[in-house]
């Protein structure tokens, strides 16, 4: 078996990374229509690195799939709706999937109504909130993607658990620029990276965590329970939490706050969180020439702005990401260590050792 330290060293080229992992999920018992869905979302996180959320999820969604929080053979139903919006019960189904069934239901409801809106309930870990958002551009309409997840970060003026991490993710398209993409946990950041930080015995930065008297520590070993994540920007950040808290749990009929489960760990059961996807049609407001005129301009101005003495340069949210998949298409990926651990023991999972390590180069 190849070392890690080997792994680090080598190149994946993502059409491969997305195949081997479509096989690994039909080996745990997925439609190969669900594991193609599934290892498309993951491997084009990964392409953006956002490696947090990429392939990794993969080994601990499949014991999901096992404990029996998420269920491979079930499907997903519109429960009601209306011109402009939709409500879908999951099912407990593979969450990339629903998440994607979810999104096109709000662009085909925007497609009509200029706006669609698609919940869903009784959902599980859907991994980036990015890639739902990004589906909207191939309509060139504006998408938002979030969700709801159970609580780990403390509310301002707490010092416990109280609200989940809750993702949010916007899409716009330009014109000759790029679309502006910016995808982010409403905490200060995902409880992945302190999960990565922690297996991998180094301290987060000032911010991140506080302890159980709400005083900031830097050791994410007690991580979660002798410490606590704290929101992004302070009230804003738990602000937003909020928003997404009922756009995600309250309005579709998923559970919210204490009521979530965690998705992961042994016997883990359904998570019941809840999604909310947005397209807006921009063709049915504005001519989309305009509109896209409109945004290079917008684009263009913020990056023209003077730079501080310490940047290099000036980014659109979402700007580093396509500049990463630009590289990742074509000279492949080089995996951080926590990825390739979980992918060897995925591959170990299933018997498909030998196949991870050919499609390295
Ligand atoms: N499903 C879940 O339960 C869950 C929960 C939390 C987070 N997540 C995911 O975790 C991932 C990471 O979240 P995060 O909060 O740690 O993200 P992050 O702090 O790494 O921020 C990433 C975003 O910020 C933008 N950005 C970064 N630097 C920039 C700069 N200098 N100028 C302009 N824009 C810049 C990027 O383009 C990107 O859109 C996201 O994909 C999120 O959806 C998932």
């Amino acid at each position: 078996m190849a070392t890690l330290d080997t792994l680090m060293t080598k190149r994946v080229a993502p059409a491969d990374l997305q195949r081997f992992c479509a096989e690994a999920m039909v080996r745990c018992g997925l439609s190969r229509e669900d594991a193609a869905v599934t290892a498309e979302v993951l491997t084009t996180t990964d392409t953006w690195g956002t490696h947090s959320h990429g392939t990794r999820q993969i080994r601990p969604l499949m014991r999901a799939v096992k404990a029996g929080g998420i269920r491979p053979g079930a499907q997903s139903a519109i429960r009601r709706e209306g011109p402009g919006w939709a409500v879908v019960d999951a099912n407990c189904a593979m969450p990339m999937v629903v998440a994607c069934r979810a999104m096109e239901i709000a662009i085909a409801k925007a497609k009509s109504a200029g706006v669609g809106y698609a919940g869903v309930a009784h959902s599980s870990h859907f991994g980036a909130a990015g890639y739902y958002a990004t589906l909207a551009l191939r309509h060139d309409m504006i998408g938002l993607s979030m969700t709801n997840c159970d609580p780990c970060v403390a509310v301002t003026g707490g010092r416990t658990p109280v609200i989940g991490t809750n993702p949010i993710s916007f899409a716009v398209p330009a014109g000759q620029e790029r679309p502006v993409f910016l995808d982010v946990a409403t905490s200060i950041v995902a409880v992945t990276k302190v999960m990565i930080a922690k297996a991998m015995g180094r301290s987060v930065p000032a911010g991140w965590l506080c302890d159980p008297e709400g005083r900031p520590t830097t050791d994410p070993s007690g991580y979660p329970d002798r410490s606590v994540l704290q929101p992004m920007a302070g009230y804003k950040g738990y602000g937003l939490a909020v928003l997404v808290e009922v756009l995600a749990g309250i309005l579709t009929g998923a559970s919210f706050l204490s009521g979530i489960k965690a998705w992961v760990g042994e016997n883990a059961p359904p998570a019941d969180q809840g999604h909310a996807f947005i397209a807006i049609d921009i063709g049915a407001m504005m001519p989309l020439d305009a509109f896209k005129a409109r945004m290079d301009a917008m684009i263009r101005e913020i990056k023209q702005a003077p730079k501080a003495v310490s940047a290099e340069r000036i980014y659109l949210p979402g700007e580093m990401e396509w500049e990463r998949r630009d590289t990742a298409l074509r000279n492949g990926m080089q995996l951080p260590d926590y990825v390739l651990v979980n992918l060897q023991g995925l591959a170990e999972d299933v018997g498909m050792l030998a196949e991870l390590e050919t499609i390295f180069r």
